[in-house]
């Protein structure tokens, strides 16, 4: 095995790899496991062995492949619950339809399924599906309740499949699926909620939120397009920690060169026209959230050909307005989420122009930051935030992004439990 970055060195995965047509991506992400230095056992379905050999899983392994829940020798020489057990983080991939509605429903019929009943580890799902597999609503029962289990999921993605259709049911990559990996074993970034947000982890459980993140691109020519600084950091940590307390997370993200986090529905947007359609395809929320930093303005009038230099003036773009996703979602007279928290970036007078966005706006909160210079706001790691209600402000010291999405999704938990009881 090619030594590349040791970043999974020494973690043992369970690799679990059921009966559907991406089987054949999990060979590949076998190798990029084991190059990161991972230890990997597999666990072949009867029906994943319709699509990969197990003699394939065994040598990329390097080790044997288990694949019958009352097999002698593997009862003599591990057990199954030993099995589940050893492993540091369980990954199903391809998660098949049908495994993730045993696992929801605790099924223990195959070996498959009660190693899933039997671990007490993370456990981190690869769906890919056919479409309408994944958006039927038994599976999406299932889905949700794996998640309200604590379940983590990777994908799936957009994307023409192997039936011809197209649309939600793709496994994510090899590699992005290494990256779900990473994080979920990353202690760091595993920290548990704080103690209020734990409590309102029960609140979150079975919630719908709609996060918008990073910035959008608003195209000039066929080539080139106006953008902001946004990295999208601060947005999807809010949508990991409001995963981790139990909730249904849709992110709707502009183009950022950031991983996308764990166990999250993800939309990927360029525009903020984009944005506002795939943000009305995701509601009803019971929150919608827009962190992302939504261009302002488009220009009008883009064509299908490259601008050239070379008539001495520069040219000359009309910019028009894009729509006001936030004020939008605001004022939805039917399916209003009952929480709509916005925010603003402002580079002088933060507290007067957040209290009069928020009037503006008709939103619950507002998370003003400053981005002035000397900040390390629009693309760094760190925040000083201030809450911005109806009831007056509350100012947050400078703490690193991660830590303002664990509070702000247990404030916005304590804001839901107020708003509906
Ligand atoms: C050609 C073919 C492709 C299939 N692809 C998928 C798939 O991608 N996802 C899925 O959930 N089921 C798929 N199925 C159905 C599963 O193989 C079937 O539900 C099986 O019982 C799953 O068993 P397992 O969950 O134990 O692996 C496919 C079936 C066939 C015949």
């Amino acid at each position: 095995m090619a030594q590349a970055e040791q970043s999974l060195k020494g973690r043992k995965i369970l690799l679990i790899v059921g009966g559907g047509i991406a089987a054949y991506k999990s060979l590949d992400l076998v190798r990029r496991l084991r190059e990161r230095g991972a230890h990997v056992r597999a666990v072949l379905t009867a029906a994943g062995r319709q699509f990969i050999t197990p003699l394939s899983l065994a040598s990329l392994t390097g080790n044997p492949v288990h694949e019958d829940l009352f097999s002698l020798t593997d009862e003599t020489e591990m057990g199954h619950i030993e099995l589940s057990r050893s492993a540091d983080l369980i990954v199903v991939a391809p998660a098949t339809a049908d495994l993730m509605a045993k696992a929801a429903n605790g099924l223990a019929n195959d070996l498959a399924s009660t190693l899933l009943l039997a671990t007490d580890k993370k456990i981190l799902l690869a769906p890919a599906m056919n479409v309408r597999m994944w958006h039927h609503p038994a599976t999406t029962r299932n889905a949700a309740r794996l998640r309200a289990d604590g379940a983590l999921f990777i994908g799936p993605a957009d994307g023409e499949m192997a039936c011809g259709e197209f649309g939600a049911g793709r496994m994510s990559e090899p590699l992005e699926i290494v990256d779900a990996v990473t994080q979920a074993l990353q202690s760091e970034t595993w920290i548990p909620l704080p103690a209020t947000a734990a409590q309102n982890g029960s609140v979150l459980r079975g919630r719908r939120v709609v996060i918008t993140s990073g910035p959008t691109h608003e195209p000039i020519d066929p080539v080139r397009y106006i953008a902001n600084r946004s990295s999208g950091r601060q947005g999807h940590a809010i949508a990991q920690a409001a995963a981790r307390a139990g909730a249904h997370v849709t992110l709707i993200s502009g183009p950022v060169s950031i991983p996308d986090p764990v166990g999250v529905e993800m939309r990927k947007v360029e525009t903020a026209q984009d944005m506002l359609a795939a943000v009305e395809a995701a509601m009803p929320a019971d929150i919608f959230i827009a962190a992302a930093a939504v261009a302002d303005w488009r220009v009008e009038g883009v064509g299908a050909s490259k601008l050239k230099k070379g008539s001495g003036a520069g040219p000359s773009f009309k910019l028009i307005e894009n729509p006001d996703i936030l004020a939008h979602v605001s004022s939805l007279s039917a399916g209003r989420p009952a929480l709509v928290v916005g925010f603003a970036a402002e580079t002088d007078h933060l507290l007067d122009n957040a209290r009069a966005k928020l009037a503006r706006k008709g939103c619950d909160l507002i998370v003003a930051n400053d981005v002035s210079t000397g900040t390390d706001v629009m693309g760094g790691t760190s925040n000083t935030v201030h809450l911005v209600s109806q009831d007056g402000v509350e100012s947050w010291p400078l703490l690193d992004k991660d830590e303002v999405a664990r509070r702000l999704v247990s404030k916005c938990a304590e804001l839901l439990v107020e708003k509906t009881s």
